[in-house]
């Protein structure tokens, strides 16, 4: 197995994007410098996407150039609209998202499958042209399941991820949107993707509602997959995917590759603590087991 895993902290963008109540952008910032001190070296920030549709996220205009130097920071770009704003922000990651169901990209971005490849090709070559150096993921979401058209075939899966390499895109994150998969079908899922693109390329996107996520991971990780997305104490949903629960906590993730003995150089504690001012602003307790793990042992009061 590997000894180098590849951490993409989403906390700030899909920890927060389903949340109602509004969180001030300078507590964002808390929560990012946080993160960033707890050694996540990659950052999603936010999405430049449609106030009226993700409120919470609407703020991204003040929140970027409050951003310190040290990560890379990233943010969702949805149409060309969103991509001038980030392009006049010196945006130099972006992420690009559709998904392998037709019925929930329509719901998220309000186009088919093929008008939002058509959208982002425009879109990268834009932003190709503007930063040569910059970097650009694809997500694909509802790779497993949707919550609206049920069961996915990997095969169509596959074939929205090479609509995706066919543009260009610099990685591609599988994303298991409602947090429905198990092993098995990561295994599956993972054995067809590997035909049409390296698996340096290839990052996975759990969400954890079933409790699935990190023996997803394991099982990725046995197949050679490198790379994960997850959210700080386990924050995370999807406005547009009914029953969508929280990221794979990030606490779960690294406690997991550290007891593999894959070094992680993130400390457990700071992390722990990273979203406890969010979560009560959000009037929530922590629910992460990596995260309430860590605190108990620290004797921090996770509330
Ligand atoms: P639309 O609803 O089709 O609207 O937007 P439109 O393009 O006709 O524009 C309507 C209004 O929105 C106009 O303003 C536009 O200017 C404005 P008005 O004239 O009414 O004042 N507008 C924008 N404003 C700011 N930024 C923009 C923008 N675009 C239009 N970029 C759109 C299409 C895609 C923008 C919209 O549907 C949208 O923002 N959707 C949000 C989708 C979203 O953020 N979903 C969550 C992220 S995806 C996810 O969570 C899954 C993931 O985590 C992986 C996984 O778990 O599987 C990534
Ligand atoms: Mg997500």
């Amino acid at each position: 197995m590997t000894d180098h895993i590849r951490i993409v902290e989403v906390g700030p963008r899909d920890g927060l994007q389903n949340e109602k109540l509004q969180v001030p952008t300078d507590l964002k910032i808390r929560f990012i410098e946080a993160l960033a001190a707890a050694g996540l070296r990659e950052i999603e920030a936010t999405s430049f996407v449609s106030p009226k549709r993700v409120p919470q996220l609407a703020d991204a205009e003040a929140l970027w150039p409050m951003l310190s130097h040290g990560p890379a920071f990233s943010a969702l770009t949805p149409n060309l609209k969103g991509l001038e704003r980030a392009i006049s922000l010196d945006v130099d990651r972006i992420a690009v998202f559709t998904a392998a169901s037709e019925t929930f990209t329509q719901k998220n971005i309000n186009m088919s499958i093929d008008q939002s490849i058509e959208t982002f090709a425009e879109m990268i070559s834009i932003f190709r042209a503007s930063r040569p150096t910059g970097f650009v993921r694809g997500y694909v979401s509802t790779a497993f399941e949707c919550p609206y058209e049920g069961r996915i075939d990997p095969g169509q899966t596959v074939r929205v991820i090479e609509k995706l390499l066919n543009l260009g895109v610099d990685e591609v994150s599988i994303g298991d949107t409602i947090g429905v998969a198990a092993p098995p079908e990561v295994k599956s899922l993972t054995r067809l993707v590997l035909n049409v693109m390296s698996r340096g390329k290839i990052t996975y996107h759990f969400h954890d509602t079933n409790g699935t996520a990190i023996a997803n991971v394991a099982e990725a990780m046995e197949m050679g997959i490198e790379s994960f997305d997850s959210s700080a104490g386990g924050l995370g949903g999807c406005p547009f995917a009914p029953g969508a629960g929280g990221n794979l906590a990030t606490e779960d993730l690294v406690y997991f590759l550290e007891r593999c003995g894959i070094p992680t150089h993130v400390d457990l504690y700071r992390l722990a603590t990273s979203s406890l001012e969010i979560l009560k602003v959000l009037g929530r307790s922590p629910c992460a087991k990596g995260q309430l793990a860590r605190l108990s042992l620290s004797g921090t009061s996770p509330t």
